[in-house]
């Protein structure tokens, strides 16, 4: 699965041209790979431009607010989220995690109410630069990953993010990357959960590291942010994957 994460950024134009671009440069088959996760305000008309190109591919979201919180100011749920064509979310984002302060508590009630409102998730986890210097990785991992094991849950992919790597401009090693995913795989593998979709790996992946890092027999995604803006490079790094 490729995963397009435009975080904030977009606009209506970049919208339209990304998707017909897409369109006309992957077959059917490859856009079924493609999942798109564009700022809430532009899901909706992101749903009608794939119905009028007939396009194949997935939308998320970045976020989702519990429904057990309402009333929120702001707060937008899951049912909102399906009612205007987003099959995904996103869910523990390392960006949400240290600006917003997002903790497992709350990440579990996000988890909960995907669930309940039939969306599948994309669930985010990565070490910070601290934590992989002091060997904590594989801990800290292991910690993140026990929300899901105590959530029922639809289909799910976990999005393995090293937070260092992310906006970075260089990915983590394929030795680092295939070690890691492995331990991943292993551990959600042991939760027995049925709709565990793979491992994703993201953090500053473009159409020059993306081949090596879709060879890693452990990689089952990549989640794309600053790379995913432009639709040719977006293209580019899906096609890099035979
Ligand atoms: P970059 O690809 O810009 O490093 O962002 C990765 C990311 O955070 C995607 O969710």
């Amino acid at each position: 699965m490729f995963i397009a994460n435009w975080k904030m950024n977009g606009s209506q134009s970049m919208l339209s041209d990304w998707l017909e671009g897409v369109g006309k440069t992957l077959d059917k088959s490859l856009q079924k790979q493609c999942l798109l996760c564009p700022p809430v305000c532009f899901l909706s008309e992101a749903s009608q431009l794939i119905s009028k190109y007939k396009l194949n591919i997935s939308l998320g979201a970045q976020n989702i607010d519990p429904s057990s919180f309402s009333p929120i100011t702001g707060g937008i749920d899951g049912a909102m989220l399906r009612s205007i064509g987003s099959e995904f979310v996103i869910i523990g984002h390392s960006e949400r995690r240290d600006i917003f302060k997002e903790r497992d508590s709350l990440l579990l009630e996000k988890l909960k109410s995907a669930s309940e409102d039939g969306l599948k998730v994309i669930f985010c986890i990565g070490e910070s630069l601290k934590e992989k210097e002091e060997n904590q990785t594989a801990k800290v991992l292991k910690q993140q990953l026990q929300i899901v094991k105590n959530a029922e849950l639809n289909e799910f992919m976990i999005a393995y993010e090293p937070v260092w790597a992310i906006g970075s401009g260089t990915a983590a090693n394929i030795d680092y990357i295939n070690k890691v995913h492995r331990e991943i795989s292993d551990e959600v593998s042991s939760y027995q959960k049925e709709g565990f979709l793979g491992v994703s790996y993201g953090g500053s992946v473009d159409s020059s590291s993306s081949k090596d890092i879709l060879l890693i027999k452990g990689v089952q995604g990549l989640l794309i942010g600053g790379a995913s803006l432009q639709y040719q490079e977006f293209c580019n790094i899906v096609l890099s994957n035979n």
